[in-house]
């Protein structure tokens, strides 16, 4: 069987950490589908673009590269922000999705996390997660990293950061963060990711049990 998981949920709600140990324990491929939108905002603001640009957005997201996803500069809260902007753009988001099937579709399988892998990238995954956290854990957790990195950002910017990108991602039209229909849902708000892996290790177990 090819095994695919869907993993999405919101900004630092702990889906990246899930997707990337879920994925080594199957030993199966993962994708971190927010590297693309991320990659394809660096571009178009590299070419001298604007985020809004339906062209630049559209050209820079047929132009993506495994090669070029794995640069610390997209990790940023700013690369963030400026990917849920292009996110917002339907033919941005058509032309990241065959990269995103044929990855989900390797030998093996994949893990995939992102917005909209259960709803639109792999409706037919075996397993699909819906992460959510409280937006004061979110934040706290993302002043930690940043705390832990020496970056002078405040507790206060991140949290609204979190709550601007929320908003963002789940109002738009197109492939609007969504929780699938058939998705199991994990609140990691009160979980380290030793106990928020276990959980999920116990829905993923019992689903694929069941198949
Ligand atoms: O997961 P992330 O924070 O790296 O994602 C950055 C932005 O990219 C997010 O705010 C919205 C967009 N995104 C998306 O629209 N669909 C995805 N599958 C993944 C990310």
């Amino acid at each position: 069987m090819t095994l695919i998981i869907a993993i999405d949920g919101p900004a630092a709600s702990g889906k990246g950490t899930l997707a990337r140990r879920i994925a080594e324990h199957f030993g199966i491929a993962w994708l971190d589908t927010g590297l693309l939108y991320r990659a394809v905002a660096r571009d178009v603001l590299a070419n001298g673009g604007d985020l809004e640009d339906v062209c630049a957005g559209e050209a820079a997201a047929r132009a993506v590269v495994a090669q070029s996803l794995t640069d610390p500069a997209l990790r940023g809260p700013r690369a963030g922000d400026a990917a849920s902007i292009v996110a917002k753009i339907p033919q941005v988001r058509a032309a990241l999705l065959d990269y995103q099937r044929t990855f989900a579709g390797q030998e093996g399988g994949a893990v995939l996390d992102g917005r909209d892998i259960g709803t639109v990238v792999c409706p037919s995954a075996h397993v699909k997660i819906f992460v959510t956290a409280s937006d004061e854990a979110r934040a706290r957790r993302r002043y930690l990293e940043h705390q832990a990195r020496g970056e002078g950002v405040t507790y206060d910017d991140l949290l609204a950061d979190i709550r601007r990108r929320d908003a963002r991602d789940s109002g738009r039209a197109a492939a609007p963060m969504l929780a699938a229909r058939d998705a199991l849902h994990l609140d990691t708000t009160e979980l380290d990711p030793d106990q928020a892996f276990d959980a999920a290790m116990q829905l993923i177990e019992t689903k694929l049990g069941g198949i």
